[in-house]
């Protein structure tokens, strides 16, 4: 839990609320690090309920400001009953914050709640920087990370929509508005462009990702016809996820302790004990408070969750907050209609419990690893076999010696119980997926065919337990 603390260089207590907090540690690196942008973080509690506590957030807040390329030189935290419509905080904190502006040099405010258009525009006007809130700050960190076509379109898509309320008469703010931190916006040809145009691109971005939604759909076509199931590991942000998938399968995907180093799915293929095969989906992590239609924006990449037939939930077990983790993750897999998909809970991370209880109590299935160190993996691959086997129909056939093939299928996406060889046919006797228990089935010998083929005594043959 320290780890947090110093990953990310806190001081021990933030003052007051309130009052201003100046990190020691960023005077130092300031100097040494000019280009990158510095950043003002600017929080607020006490207006509604919330999971996480003001200053939580805004440790996190740090975290995606620094994933962004952000400095952050200092955090303010208000305790408000309201929000002003004018400015989000109060008229006198508007005023501190300008003061601390040019006593930090800042480049840039950060506000850990979505700021309206004109609460936006009037921040501006008085701190005189670049004003952005959390919504804007991860549609940066999206834009820097997205890889793929797919992704980069759903990246777009969500700065557009974000972009469109804020686009006024006021066309000096333009020049702004596409900008992000640094200048990753949706591209500075947008900058001029009015509202159709806006809604124009956002048409064609439609289309095309609808596009590249219809090849992502042959593929899976592909994949439901070898009908090797398919696992998806879903977690909040930072969790392990891509530790855990190069764990499970030596698969090289990208590992950092970065929030959203994972942005595009990547799948690879997981050998089960049992010598099965699985597919291992790693998706882009989940975090509190996401862009408004960020789920719409990224629904066709997350429809891989939608479609696994196994969630691995990863759940980093030594941060402080695993708890309302959890309950993010679990929010918007229920946006995505996936809440009741069979789920295994990965408490990740073990290693830095050293031996503490995990003190949650949990009703469904569970495990306890540590992507890092390998401890508990062997349990965990038992357990992912175990619920995939309960999705497996039981089959009992005979099929004709020269369907070698099917059995080998059998073998190769389920579980052969036996198999027993006459002169004409193989009794086959097997857990496999629905889809192959119906191939199986209607290229089996009808029992008149069997008994002309075979010795009537094999067809009754009870079948070997495993
Ligand atoms: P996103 O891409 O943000 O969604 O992250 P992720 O869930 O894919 O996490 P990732 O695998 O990139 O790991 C995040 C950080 O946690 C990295 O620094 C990892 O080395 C570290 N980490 C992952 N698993 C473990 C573990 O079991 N123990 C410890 N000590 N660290 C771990």
């Amino acid at each position: 839990m320290k780890r947090h603390a110093s990953r990310i260089g806190l001081e021990p207590t933030l003052p007051a609320a309130g009052a201003f907090a100046v990190s020691g540690r960023v005077a130092a690196t300031l100097a040494s690090q000019r280009p990158r942008e510095r950043a003002i973080l600017v929080g607020a509690e006490g207006w509604k309920r919330q999971a996480f506590s003001g200053l939580e957030s805004l440790t996190e807040l740090e975290r995606l400001a620094d994933t962004a390329g952000l400095i952050t030189v200092a955090r303010v935290l208000q305790s408000l009953r309201k929000p002003s419509a004018a400015t989000f905080i109060g008229a006198g904190k508007v005023e501190e914050v300008r003061e601390l502006v040019h006593a930090v040099a800042a480049d840039v405010v950060v506000f850990d709640e979505p700021l309206s258009p004109a609460q936006q525009r009037n921040l501006e006007a008085s701190l005189r920087v670049k004003v952005i809130d959390r919504s804007q700050l991860i549609l940066d960190i999206f834009a820097q990370r997205a890889r793929s076509l797919e992704g980069k379109l759903q990246v777009e898509l969500a700065q557009l929509q974000y972009l469109l309320p804020r686009l006024t008469r006021q066309w000096a703010h333009l020049s702004r508005l596409g900008g992000g931190v640094g200048t990753r916006g949706p591209g500075e040809t947008q900058l001029e462009v009015d509202r159709r145009k806006v809604r124009e691109r956002m048409a064609h971005i439609r289309r095309r990702l609808r596009e590249v939604a219809r090849t992502r759909q042959l593929h899976r076509v592909a994949r439901a016809d070898a009908p090797f199931p398919t696992i998806v590991l879903v977690g909040y942000t930072n969790a392990g996820k891509s530790t855990l998938m190069n764990r499970l399968t030596g698969a090289e995907s990208q590992v950092a302790d970065r929030l959203f180093a994972t942005l595009d799915p990547m799948t690879r293929q997981l050998r089960l004990p049992s010598g099965s095969v699985a597919l291992l989906v790693d998706t882009v992590g989940f975090i509190h408070k996401l862009p408004h239609g960020f789920v719409n924006a990224f629904r066709s990449t997350l429809e891989e969750v939608q479609t696994a037939d196994l969630l691995l939930h990863v759940v980093d077990a030594s941060h402080p907050n695993r708890e309302q983790q959890v309950h993010t993750v679990h929010q918007v897999l229920a946006e995505l209609g996936a809440q009741d998909k069979p789920q295994i809970v990965v408490w990740n991370k073990m290693d830095l419990l050293e031996g503490e209880p995990l003190g949650i109590a949990w009703s469904g299935s569970s495990s306890r690893v540590s992507a890092r160190t390998g401890q508990g993996i062997d349990q965990l691959l038992a357990r992912i076999e175990a619920t995939l086997a309960q999705r497996l129909e039981e089959v009992r056939v005979a099929l004709p010696l020269n369907r070698g093939d099917l059995v080998a299928r059998a073998r190769r996406f389920g579980r052969i119980l036996s198999e027993e060889y006459s002169s004409d046919f193989v009794e086959l006797n097997a857990l496999v997926p629905a889809k192959l228990a119906g191939q199986l089935r209607s290229v089996a010998l009808a029992p008149a065919k069997r008994e002309e083929s075979g010795p009537a005594s094999l067809a009754t043959t009870p079948a070997r337990q495993p």
